[in-house]
């Protein structure tokens, strides 16, 4: 008796996770997810590179390559949707108005930038030092090269 009710109430807590994972974000909270996941990825690229030009811890530098990765595979694309390329509400962006119409090349980008960070993550754990500068290097290329295109100064 106690199982099922426990089974139940488990159902129910994965199919609200699920219909609060497909609901809508507002496009304020779209702008401000994307910006809060790059500037997430971007203080662990700066910990990657203090440890690259220091000394070199492997566990800090995994754990920081597998959260680069992790939102790397969260799916940012959801993120500019309708309505935000431009400021809503409090949030300001600086995403340039092209990127929603070059959609195919974000795509390439985003791709790139993907397989980038999945590498410097398989690296990372592989624990040597001088395959990470690299493959971080190579990363680093991809947020630029996006930077370059789609953001604004
Ligand atoms: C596919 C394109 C793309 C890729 C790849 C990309 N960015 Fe960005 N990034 C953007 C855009 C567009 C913005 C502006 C977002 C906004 O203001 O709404 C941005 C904003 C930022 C910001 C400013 C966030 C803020 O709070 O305003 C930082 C920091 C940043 N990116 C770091 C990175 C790092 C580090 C990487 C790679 C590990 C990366 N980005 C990869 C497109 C990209």
């Amino acid at each position: 008796m106690k199982k099922s009710v426990a089974r139940i109430a488990l159902a129910i807590v994965a199919l609200s996770l699920a219909s609060a994972a497909s609901a809508q974000v507002k496009p304020e909270d779209q702008i401000k997810f994307r910006k809060a996941g790059y500037g997430f990825m971007s203080w662990n690229m700066g910990k990657i590179k203090t440890n690259l030009e220091g000394t070199y811890d492997a566990a800090q530098v995994t754990a920081a390559a597998n959260a680069i990765a992790g939102i790397a595979n969260s799916g940012m694309g959801a993120l500019y949707g309708p309505g935000t390329d431009k400021a809503v509400g409090n949030q300001k962006t600086r995403v340039k108005p092209e990127l929603f119409q070059n959609m195919q090349e974000v795509g390439k980008l985003a791709g790139d930038f993907n397989s980038a960070a999945n590498n410097l993550a398989k690296v990372a754990a592989s624990g040597d030092a001088a395959a990470v500068k690299t493959a971080f290097g190579d990363l680093g290329k991809t947020c630029k090269a996006c930077h370059d295109k789609f953001r604004e100064e």
